[in-house]
């Protein structure tokens, strides 16, 4: 039907190279031209900072040194501009321009080209929903979310850290994050749909969940090329059977399976008289008043809490363990102050989970070092604007990244040491530490994360010596901003 000579075909391919590889280029380096040293640049064919995070990796066994660094290297740097196969990518730093951008949450929409499936896992979810169906999700599940709802949870964490831990094999590497991602997890699952749900292709439901969420996350790093090439061609929708290769069908076809065990619960509460008080029936009854809501909605609602909660909270507690073990000193203290305020871990309940600023001092500092989300969600740019002096293009890309806050000396002395002392000061401008972001659609789960890690470390201290089993630990990117090999930590029990 088509027929091109040699010629044509050159000509089309130059005009296609001109466009990827090129327009990007020319394009960074006008910015380049306009902005100075402010605007720092990172340039490479297609991949864009995809080579740069794997040079800090092997250079410095960490993904975000450069980011760590930039208060002291090129502290004049307010925005990084890179290219990805989505257009550019501006990342801003500068507390100003991360209040501009989380204040003005309307100028922007969450970049939805970036997740295999993602509209069949959780894009109906609370993280990627906007506007009217975002507020009425938020409402819906803030309740469930507000400390007072969930300090009912702690008898649960509390009786989840004992069996989980039980059978911890002592002076071997474990996967903590495993660990406490199951209690997590477990969690989760009961404040949604008050049950467990039972073992799927030999192993627990949640492992069964998490493992196809994480496998299907990683196409991207797996099969890049295809992944990127699939989104540039067709966007957002659904892709064509023909362009899935087989481990995809196969994760698909888990995905579906677990989507499916979920409906029929969410069916059979349709039906109960009475109906448990959680985030399921809160759900079910909005769903009711509204018909753009549907069942759909209710599942992915759930996946997306599992994948925004387990990854981060877990992560959160292995770095602490990591600071508990490269910093015996501290290790020391916070045992001793858990056995002050708490005596026994019978004696820790929903009045005095609180009560130790210690703790949370401890917890601030961990965060502030190894917070496990440093870049928040890359965001579409929805219209022409500016932010500060930076004029941001429709369609353009933005990211926040909170790193260099936390490690600019301008805010906090001696960055680079451990001091969780240093949180006994207030911080000034609230716009400067971010772990769970903050606004409107700051993170939902920030009293559940919190209110865990601190059940996990009281447990932990209580019972167990922690240090690391090897020597080289690499901090890369699962998800989430963590250490490369899951089985970092040891444990020895505390004779009592
Ligand atoms: C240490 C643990 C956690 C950290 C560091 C964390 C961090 C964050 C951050 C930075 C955001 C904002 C993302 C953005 O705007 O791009 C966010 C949003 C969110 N987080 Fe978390 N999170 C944690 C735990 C949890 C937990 C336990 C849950 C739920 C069970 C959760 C659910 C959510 C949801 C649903 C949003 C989106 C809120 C919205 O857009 O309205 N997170 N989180």
């Amino acid at each position: 039907m088509f027929q091109f000579s040699f010629l044509e075909i050159i000509l089309y391919l130059v005009v296609i190279l001109a466009l990827l590889i090129l327009k990007p280029l020319f394009q960074i380096l006008l910015m380049k031209i306009k902005y100075g040293k402010k605007m720092y640049m990172i340039y490479f064919p297609l991949l864009g900072r995809g080579r740069q995070f794997q040079n800090q990796i092997q250079k410095y066994n960490d993904l975000y040194h450069f980011e760590k660094m930039i208060p002291q290297e090129n502290p004049e740097v307010e925005m990084i501009v890179s290219n990805s196969f989505m257009g550019l990518t501006h990342v801003f730093l500068k507390p100003d321009h991360i209040k501009f951008i989380l204040q003005n949450q309307d100028l922007y929409k969450k970049a939805t080209k970036v997740f295999l499936f993602g509209d069949k896992m959780f894009y109906k979810g609370l993280v990627f929903q906007e506007g009217d169906e975002w507020k009425l999700a938020r409402n819906v599940l803030s309740k469930s979310f507000e400390f007072d709802q969930l300090r009912a949870r702690i008898p649960l964490i509390k009786r989840l850290c004992e069996e989980k831990f039980q059978s911890v094999q002592e002076n071997e590497p474990i996967n903590i994050i495993n660990i406490s991602g199951n209690i997590v997890g477990e969690v989760i699952t009961q404040s949604f749909f008050s049950q467990s749900f039972k073992d799927l292709n030999g192993k627990t439901f949640l492992s069964e969940l998490v493992n196809v969420l994480v496998s299907i996350i990683s196409q991207y790093r797996e099969a890049p090329y295809r992944c990127i090439s699939r989104a540039f061609i067709f966007g957002e929708s659904d892709y064509p059977d023909w362009t899935l290769s087989s481990v995809e069908k196969q994760l698909l076809a888990r995905l579906q399976n677990i989507k499916e065990i979920l409906r029929v619960s969410i069916k059979e509460r349709q039906q109960m008289q009475n109906k448990p008080a959680d985030f399921l029936t809160a759900y079910i009854n909005t769903i009711q008043q509204n018909p753009n809501l549907t069942e759909e909605h209710a599942i992915q609602q759930y996946i997306m809490l599992i994948f925004a909660g387990i990854d981060t909270t877990s992560h959160l507690f292995g770095a602490c363990c990591y600071a508990l073990s490269i910093h015996p000193e501290w290790q020391k203290k916070l045992r001793e102050e858990i056995q002050k305020q708490y005596g026994t871990y019978e004696q820790l309940n929903n009045e005095n989970i609180n009560i130790s600023s210690f703790i949370t001092n401890f917890i601030n500092e961990c965060m502030r070092m190894y917070t496990p989300v440093p870049y928040f969600v890359e965001r579409e740019v929805k219209q022409d604007h500016k932010v500060g002096e930076y004029f941001l293009k429709k369609n353009s890309q933005v990211q926040l990244c909170i790193l260099p806050n936390n490690y600019d000396v301008k805010n906090f002395s001696d960055p680079f040491k451990f001091n969780p002392d240093r949180w006994n000061k207030q911080i000034i401008d609230p716009f400067i530490f971010l772990p769970f972001s903050t606004g409107k659609r700051n993170c939902i789960g920030q009293h559940m994360a919190l209110m865990e890690v601190k059940c996990l470390l009281i447990y932990l201290l209580m019972n167990f010596e922690v240090s690391l089993s090897g020597e080289k630990q690499v901090w890369s990117m699962k998800f989430v901003y963590t250490i490369q090999d899951d089985k970092f930590i040891q444990l020895k029990r505390i004779a009592k």
